[in-house]
């Protein structure tokens, strides 16, 4: 099927770029699973952006570098930074419910911010923005919206039927889940919004479906990919047997909370950096990851309920409900946290137009390395990158319409030589497995031996995985984990290649940070 542009993803990203070219494009957008299914619909916290008399751009760039350990694109961080409060504008135009006081946006704080910058729907931010974008979408007659369509590669000139081995990308082939029919669907422009890689760890605050697959397709590809080793871990996940990645977010911290180690009572991260609770993510995740590991804890607290209730109950009446459901009544007693991955800070590696390497695609969002977040993605920079970054793609894809040649003929997806699995086991054992090690080899502390261990457990499993790919038909599931795997691989083969402990990169055999900064580029 042909179309003008497609947009993989349904989130902040892919919604952004949808909603721009849909002023004279003909747009596809594919989702895997519910079009809400991204971590767009979980975010909390909010949106950062200089809305406030006495902050200014200068504050919001420094604060981006500090938290990113210098790692990040100077030119990028501007860029973003200077284009917030317009991309707040326009979500206010598209009806995003802000909080306000005193007819002004109501600006909370978090980690690594030296002022108040969060615009926030109290703390279900991203359901809210999720909730407009769709609706402009659905709304829009040149926008197609496809949920239940599982991409698995990039089409590229070596599909065409008239083989010429380019890497022109001319689409994507996609699995319909509700069919199990594989499409080609092609189009002058391709755009990559797929968000990021968090469930390649056993504990992470993302959604299910946090797989890399983006990352994974545009390496298959032939792009290159940036700062992988760069995983973010969210400080206070709540710890909950049953309720396993519930975030508690960081405008809990910036409203007043405390971290305390249960068995003490003892509020220990002002011993740990001067900012105490609001400094950045990787100093804290630390932090509570020592705690956790010296006193054999199974969880560290966070405690607001020294402020009044009627305060702690308005800013997070989605928080409060939810934990009150779970017994825990956080205007009264602490609310038991751990850290766990949050965050993909690296990815496909793009130019400031949201080009990457391959002509015809774009990419934007968490699945992107623009150079925006360096070694540690300053708190609630994120969703601004989407907005800032789908609007860039598409002026990009406008721009240069004329240039872009019709897609040829492609090559149908071959399912002739394939069978039914007879061993779904096998997708939930590696699965299962890669995101165990993960977490216990390439987590918050890192060391060489230990990342030593998980690459040689992915190259042994790397050969599995690709039999069973190439013997069965593709399921989602499937489709996930090859992509999960190969962004273990590239997680690992970049933590291995960097020497030297910076932001998010922790490791006990290269302590110190070098004097220069430099990205980790993968070439495929
Ligand atoms: P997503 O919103 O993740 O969307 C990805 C889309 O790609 C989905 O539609 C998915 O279905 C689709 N997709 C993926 N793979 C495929 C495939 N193979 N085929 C077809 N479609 C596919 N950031 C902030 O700035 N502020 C916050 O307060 C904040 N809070 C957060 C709270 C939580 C719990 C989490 C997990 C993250 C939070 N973040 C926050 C981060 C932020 O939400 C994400 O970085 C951002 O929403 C990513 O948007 P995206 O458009 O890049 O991708
Ligand atoms: C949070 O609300 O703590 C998450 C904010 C973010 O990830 O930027």
């Amino acid at each position: 099927m042909n179309h003008d542009v497609i947009i993989i993803g349904s989130g902040a990203a892919g919604l952004t770029a949808a909603l721009a070219l849909a002023e004279s494009r003909k747009v596809l957008v594919l989702a895997k699973g519910e079009l809400t299914g991204g971590s767009t619909a979980w975010a909390q916290g909010g949106i950062a952006a200089v809305l406030d008399a006495g902050d200014t751009f200068e504050n919001h760039i420094k604060d981006t570098m500090v938290a990113g350990a210098g790692l990040n694109r100077l030119e990028t961080v501007e860029f973003v930074i200077e284009r917030a409060p317009l991309a707040i504008d326009r979500l206010v135009e598209l009806g995003v419910p802000f909080n306000t006081e005193d007819e002004h946006l109501h600006l909370t704080r978090e980690g690594g911010h030296s002022h108040r910058r969060i615009v926030h729907v109290a703390d279900a931010t991203g359901w809210a923005v999720q909730e407009a974008l769709l609706n402009a979408a659905a709304a829009n007659p040149n926008i197609t919206l496809l949920p239940h369509q599982a991409c698995i590669d990039l089409i590229t000139g070596r599909h065409e039927l008239r083989y010429s081995g380019s890497g022109r990308v001319w689409g994507v082939y996609a699995l319909d889940e509700t069919t199990g029919k594989v499409v080609a669907h092609t189009a002058k422009a391709t755009v990559l919004a797929t968000g990021g890689a968090g469930r390649v760890y056993q504990f992470s605050t993302a959604p299910r479906g946090a797989t890399g697959d983006g990352i994974a397709m545009a390496w298959r590809a032939g792009c290159r990919v940036g700062n992988m080793e760069m995983m973010q871990f969210h400080p206070t996940c709540l710890y909950n047997l049953e309720v396993k990645n519930f975030l508690i977010t960081e405008a809990v911290r910036g409203e007043g909370g405390h971290l305390l180690n249960p068995r003490t009572g003892h509020r220990y991260m002002p011993d740990y950096d001067q900012r105490a609770e609001l400094a950045p993510r990787d100093i804290v995740a630390r932090a509570n990851d020592a705690e956790i590991k010296r006193d054999g804890l199974d969880y560290v607290h966070l405690d607001i309920s020294h402020k009044p209730p009627e305060f702690v109950r308005e800013h997070f009446p989605n928080i409060y409900e939810k934990l009150l459901g779970l017994g825990i009544d956080m205007t009264k007693g602490p609310i038991p946290v751990v850290p766990a991955q949050h965050y993909t800070c690296g990815g496909i590696m793009i130019d400031l137009a949201g080009r990457t390497d391959l002509p015809g695609l774009y990419a934007a969002g968490e699945c992107t390395e623009s150079g925006l977040h360096g070694a540690n993605r300053l708190a609630s920079n994120s969703l601004l990158e989407c907005f800032v970054f789908g609007e860039a793609a598409a002026a990009d894809i406008l721009a240069r319409w004329d240039s872009f040649e019709a897609p040829p003929p492609v090559r149908q997806w071959d399912a002739s030589r394939v069978t039914d699995s007879d061993e779904e086991v096998i997708i939930k054992q590696n699965w299962t497995e890669i995101r165990r090690f993960m977490w216990n080899y390439v987590g918050i502390v890192r060391t060489t031996k230990r990342l030593e261990r998980a690459a040689h457990r992915i190259q042994m499993m790397f050969g599995e995985v690709e039999d069973y790919y190439g013997h069965f038909r593709v399921s989602t599931d499937l489709i996930e984990l090859r992509n999960l795997l190969q962004c273990a691989d590239l997680i690992v083969r970049s933590a291995l290649a960097r020497h030297e402990s910076r932001g998010l990169h922790f490791t006990l055999d290269y302590p110190k940070t070098l004097a220069v900064a430099k990205d980790t580029v993968l070439v495929p």
